[in-house]
């Protein structure tokens, strides 16, 4: 009898189990975390345009690490997918953050099997990649911001690896159109007629989606892919921010998760970069500023000269920016809430990896039954000269001294005229800047990269160590695709997605056709004009491995600069408050009332914010009158915030009060640090008056 109700009770488990199966596979683990990697917002470079004016003055929203754990409920298997709001991968970071993992995790995360894509945000704070080409316009390295960063990444981690439960993932994936052009259509065209005839557009307008799920089938989260530059705000912008991508986060995270200030969020949205080089976010065109007209096709000049050529996006009536950024963002997050609708193709089979280090200048390979070889590293004039979506930004590097810039000046005179082998292997390239022979105060460009594949079920991850263009991309996807079909690891319904610019920053890749024009992309291609086949080759031998299951050797190791590396960024040395104020104090204080649609604007005495990095906290709290409790209703990282650093210890504060606020009463906090003589660091923070919305 009591057998026969064991046999019962039994059989009713597996039923049960089978019906969850039916709906809803469990058949992965799955953890998600974010977490802020949000550096110094003020007195630092920003990192993208390569523009040495263009230094953080505040925040628009922070700056966050996303990171998605999946494990194989079979092997035992994990990879890590972390998509973060940053210009790019860096190896600095990857090296800081894997440490920290291995302190606290063993040998479960390597560099195997996390990979760490940077969503190419052009409005993040700059110095965390331990190349002096990068340090140039930071005025050297700033080691604050790879630690926070690199701890940031972590936090994510962490947090994925402690929500660890069983899940199901589904892919879907749609065209997503009016939100990137391609801006090289000259360089693009270059490509055989044969080729580009397969294809629809001249940038890919696919966005791919993977939903996450727990057991109940609820979402717990997605990643997807999208190419476009995240360039919406432009390079005289001074806020820190995560632009479209971060914005496209912000605003779908919001939906899921009622209630929580940014940076408390559970269920995490990521919108990670994929083949990027030639696609962007400025979706009329480029034009002259002066008349109007369209820029020169194949230079994206006018009347000979590139500085007034501009690619016009949502901003370029009003300059407004943020308001771009907006726009594009939103486009994302249709298109994902579509996706996530109807993503119910359910993803089954194993769950891997493989990972592999190349030495790029000493990589030769068999292409068209000849030995070729990749170049030593060299950047173009083309590369000078920048895109449409930021004109001339390292114009100061053409041999003049006049900027004044201190890192800059340590290569005048060393600035070494290539040698006539890398100008014979680098050819049509006009080379202004030999990186790869040039070894002082450091290697100015990597050579050792990282080529690594992640494969879960159908699905095959392409982290790639650059910016590719979308033909390039384009040829990658299909090679990939086509070795592991033949090898039966993937069918005709598998999807190979390209991302990156991931784990190290090497510039961009081009098709070899592309790269005969050298426009900024193929200037940009720094091992030459072999570096997309080079990559071929890479990934093909990789996915063969992968689906042979070969040990790859994990190949060399590229040196450590950051223990030496140089910083001339100026330290704070005292930070002194206006005669009779003290910091915290209010010095523009609110008005007594205001309505929906109004804007608060206050300032406070405050020390400078290169004193503290407040991660995963805030300069600001809009805090509203709940019974006799004050709440902090919104934070720095709310969109409808803006933290602005003035200088002479005076911070801004920025609310826009929009129609969902409730009528109330409410007032500012400020938060933030000052530097005594001496150097001690202390804490400072202050309130407006109170003032009512109505
Ligand atoms: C968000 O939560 C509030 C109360 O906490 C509720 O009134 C509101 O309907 C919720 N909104 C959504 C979209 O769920
Ligand atoms: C700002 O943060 C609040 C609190 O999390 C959130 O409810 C609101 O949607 C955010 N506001 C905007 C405009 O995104
Ligand atoms: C940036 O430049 C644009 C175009 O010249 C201009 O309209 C805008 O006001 C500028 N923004 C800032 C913050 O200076
Ligand atoms: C690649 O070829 C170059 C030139 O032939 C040679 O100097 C180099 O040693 C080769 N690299 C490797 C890793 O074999
Ligand atoms: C740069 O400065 C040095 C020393 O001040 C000077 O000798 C040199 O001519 C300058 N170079 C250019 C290109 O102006
Ligand atoms: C602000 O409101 C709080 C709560 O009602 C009250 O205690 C406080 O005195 C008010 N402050 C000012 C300056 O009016």
């Amino acid at each position: 009898m009591i057998d026969m109700i064991k046999i019962c009770i039994c059989m009713l488990v597996v039923i049960a189990q089978l019906n969850q199966n039916l709906v809803y596979a469990t058949n992965h683990d799955i953890g998600i975390g974010i977490a802020d990697i949000t550096g110094t917002v003020a007195g630092v470079n920003m990192m993208g345009y390569a523009m040495p004016g263009q230094i953080a003055a505040g925040l628009h929203i922070r700056q966050r690490s996303r990171a998605f754990i999946i494990i194989d409920s079979n092997t035992g298997k994990r990879i890590v997918f972390v998509s973060a709001d940053l210009g790019m991968g860096s190896l600095a970071v990857r090296r800081a953050t894997l440490e920290k993992l291995r302190k606290t995790f063993g040998d479960l995360y390597h560099e195997g099997n996390v990979a760490i894509s940077g969503t190419h945000t052009h409005a993040g704070p700059a110095g965390y990649l331990q190349y002096a080409l990068y340090q140039i316009t930071s005025f050297g390295y700033v080691k604050e911001n790879t630690e926070a960063i690199s701890t940031g990444i972590y936090n994510s981690i962490v947090k994925a690896h402690d929500s660890i439960q069983p899940g199901s993932i589904f892919v879907s994936s749609g065209e997503l159109l009016g939100a990137n052009i391609n801006r090289s259509p000259f360089s693009y065209e270059q490509n055989p007629e044969g080729e580009r005839s397969q294809y629809k557009y001249n940038v890919d307008k696919e966005m791919i989606l993977l939903k996450f799920t727990n057991a109940k089938g609820d979402v717990i989260g997605s990643v997807n892919w999208f190419p476009v530059h995240p360039v919406s705000m432009m390079n005289n912008n001074t806020l820190v921010s995560g632009d479209n991508k971060g914005t496209a986060s912000y605003l779908l995270e919001r939906e899921y998760n009622n209630g929580t200030l940014p940076g408390e969020e559970t269920i995490v949205h990521a919108f990670a970069n994929s083949n990027l080089g030639d696609s962007s976010p400025n979706i009329f065109g480029p034009y002259c500023a002066d008349t109007g007209l369209p820029c020169d096709y194949r230079h994206s000049t006018c009347n000979g000269k590139k500085d007034t050529c501009f690619g016009r996006g949502y901003g370029y009536l009003t300059g407004d920016d943020i308001y771009a950024t907006k726009k594009i963002a939103e486009l994302h997050v249709v298109k994902a809430k579509e996706l996530i609708d109807k993503a119910t193709t359910l993803i089954t089979g194993s769950v891997d990896y493989k990972f592999t280090k190349v030495d790029m200048q000493n990589y030769n390979f068999t292409l068209s039954g000849k030995v070729v070889s990749l170049c030593k590293a060299a950047l173009g004039y083309s590369m000078i000269a920048g895109t449409t979506d930021g004109p001339g930004g390292f114009d100061f590097i053409q041999g003049d001294n006049s900027t004044g810039n201190p890192f800059w000046k340590l290569f005048t005179g060393i600035v070494k005229q290539p040698t006539d082998e890398t100008i014979e292997c680098q050819r049509p390239k006009p080379i202004v800047l030999a990186t790869g022979e040039m070894k002082y105060p450091y290697d100015l460009t990597p050579s050792i990269v990282e080529i690594q594949l992640l494969k879960i079920g159908n699905i095959i991850i392409c982290v790639v160590p650059a910016e590719f263009t979308t033909m390039s991309g384009r040829r990658l996807k299909k090679i990939v695709k086509n070795v592991l079909m033949k090898k039966g690891i993937i069918n005709e319904n598998g999807i190979v997605i390209v991302s990156g610019p991931s784990n190290t920053y090497t510039h961009y890749v081009t098709t070899p056709e592309e790269y005969s024009v050298q426009r900024y992309e193929g200037g940009s291609t720094i091992y030459g004009p072999n570096t997309l086949n080079a990559y071929l080759q890479l990934y093909t031998d990789l996915s063969v491995a992968l689906a042979d299951n070969f040990i790859v050797p994990i190949g060399p190791t590229a040196p450590d600069f950051t223990d030496r590396a140089l910083s001339f960024i100026p330290p704070v040395i005292l930070d002194i408050p206006p005669l009779f104020k003290s910091f915290g104090d209010v010095i523009k204080d609110v008005n007594k009332k205001y309505i929906k649609g109004g804007i608060v604007e206050v300032e406070f005495v405050g020390g400078h914010p290169k004193n503290h990095i407040q991660l995963e906290s805030s300069f600001l709290y809009v805090q509203k009158l709940e019974g006799n409790k004050w709440i902090n209703f919104k934070n720095d990282g709310n969109l409808t915030t803006k933290f602005k650093w003035l200088g002479n210890s005076i911070v801004k504060i920025i609310w826009e009060i929009t129609d969902d606020v409730e009528a109330g009463t409410y007032r500012i906090f400020y938060q933030g640090y000052h530097k005594l003589l001496g150097g001690k660091i202390v804490p400072e923070s202050g309130f407006t008056s109170n003032f009512t919305v109505s």
